[in-house]
């Protein structure tokens, strides 16, 4: 892991050594694929690779942060941060929270901070949420703010939203900062209730494997299918008094004939409607251990996101099609945003060395990538790691 090398890092490049550390998680959604903006369930969990933070107060009214993974140091005054508009840059979540921060009058001294990661960028992990969220939770205890975890979560869904313009739901922020250790989350997007449900799943591993494939346009088609999603409300609400769409069922879409005339939306509106109904579905089955259910919903979500709402490509189909054959395995499907990234496999642990070898070969014979594979587990949310002169290593998952 990175934490290590973070405090030394942090001392050459900042010329001392760091106050304080912090861990940010990456998130896996197991199912519920866009349905958060949709007021439906989802169930991500916090996954144990993410983002590491070294921070010091530097004694002046600048918050310097440098990041290991773009290699570059950015310089943010506490006195015109308001003024900052964004740039399209990395440095664009740093300006969001700092801007939101004191638009709340909220600030405090100047900060040093050195950032890294061992999640991969962009790939349908959340690394943006994990950042951005790191970041708010640090400066909240660096300055005692006092702001609890949900506020937090708006925060940095609202940066997201407002700032750096991608108008994605509330899933990835949410698991990030209320994450448990072997549990998933059950979370009612509407009405923002949730349970801690236990990862029943003895003898099993989630295996993720990034297809490396570089995730085009995902933030414009992102936009165009939320878009799309509230077409597809206005049309049902032609007959039906619905607030949000994963309130409709499968036979409202059916029997709309507003909908029927938009042939996208109608697709866009069936995925999420039945993707809805997958969670509900599979929170039922992880609660009775019922992995090879539980499995088959992924394939069930995989093929929907594929077909219906149109977010997969041919390396995602690929990963998830070779899975399937491979034995021991119960389940897989692309995991969020997708147009690349990402999908995870749920694999019977004695199964797992032969799983990793035989997709890594398939993939890298039938695509230009070779697939990078994270064994995963669920981790804490965000959290203070601790005082780093402290001599042992602090427990990340
Ligand atoms: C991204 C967004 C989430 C969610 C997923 C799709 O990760 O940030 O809010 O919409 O895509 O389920």
């Amino acid at each position: 892991m990175a934490y290590g090398n973070l405090l030394v890092n942090f001392e050459r490049r900042f010329g001392h050594g760091p106050s304080d550390t912090y861990f940010s998680p990456g998130r896996l959604n197991l199912l519920g694929e866009y349905t958060d903006f949709n007021g439906g369930y989802v169930m991500p969990l916090a996954i144990n690779s993410g983002t590491y933070f070294a921070i010091r107060r530097n004694g002046t009214d600048n918050v310097n942060v440098f990041s290991e993974a773009v290699d570059a140091q950015i310089r943010i005054s506490l006195h015109d941060v308001s003024h900052r508009p964004a740039r399209g840059a990395w440095s664009d979540y740093v300006v969001g929270v700092l801007n939101d921060f004191a638009n709340q009058g909220l600030s405090g001294e100047g900060l040093d901070i050195y950032v890294s990661n061992d999640l991969p960028l962009n790939s349908g992990l959340s690394s943006s949420a994990s950042f951005t969220l790191g970041v708010a939770f640090l400066l909240n205890d660096a300055w005692g703010c006092g702001l609890d975890r949900l506020s937090l979560v708006h925060i940095a869904r609202k940066v997201e939203n407002d700032f750096v313009g991608v108008q994605c739901g509330i899933m990835d922020q949410f698991a990030i900062a209320m994450g448990k250790r072997d549990h998933c989350i059950y979370l009612h997007c509407h009405s923002l209730d949730y349970a801690l449900l236990p990862m029943h799943m003895d003898g099993y591993e989630i295996v993720i494997t990034d297809s490396k494939r570089h995730r085009e346009l995902v933030n414009s088609s992102y936009n165009l299918r939320r878009q799309e999603c509230r077409s597809a409300l206005d049309a049902l609400r032609k007959s039906q008094p619905i607030e949000y769409l994963c309130a409709a069922t499968i036979g409202d879409v059916e029997s709309s004939e507003a909908l029927r005339a938009l042939p996208a939306e109608l697709k866009r509106a069936r995925h999420v409607i039945s993707e809805n109904e997958r969670v509900a579905t599979a929170a039922d089955a992880l609660n009775r251990g019922d992995v090879t259910r539980f499995g088959e919903l992924m394939y069930a979500s995989h093929v929907s996101l594929r077909d219906d709402f149109e977010v997969s490509c041919r390396e995602l189909d690929i990963l998830v099609e070779t899975a399937m054959n491979i034995p021991g395995v119960m389940g897989s499907r692309m995991t969020g945003a997708g147009f690349g990234g990402c999908t995870f496999a749920l694999v019977a642990t004695t199964a797992v060395p032969n799983y990793i070898s035989t997709i890594t070969s398939t993939y890298s014979a039938l695509t230009p990538y070779e697939a990078g594979v994270i064994r995963s587990c669920a981790g804490d949310g965000v959290k203070r790691l601790g005082d780093p002169a402290s001599a042992c290593e602090p427990d990340v998952t």
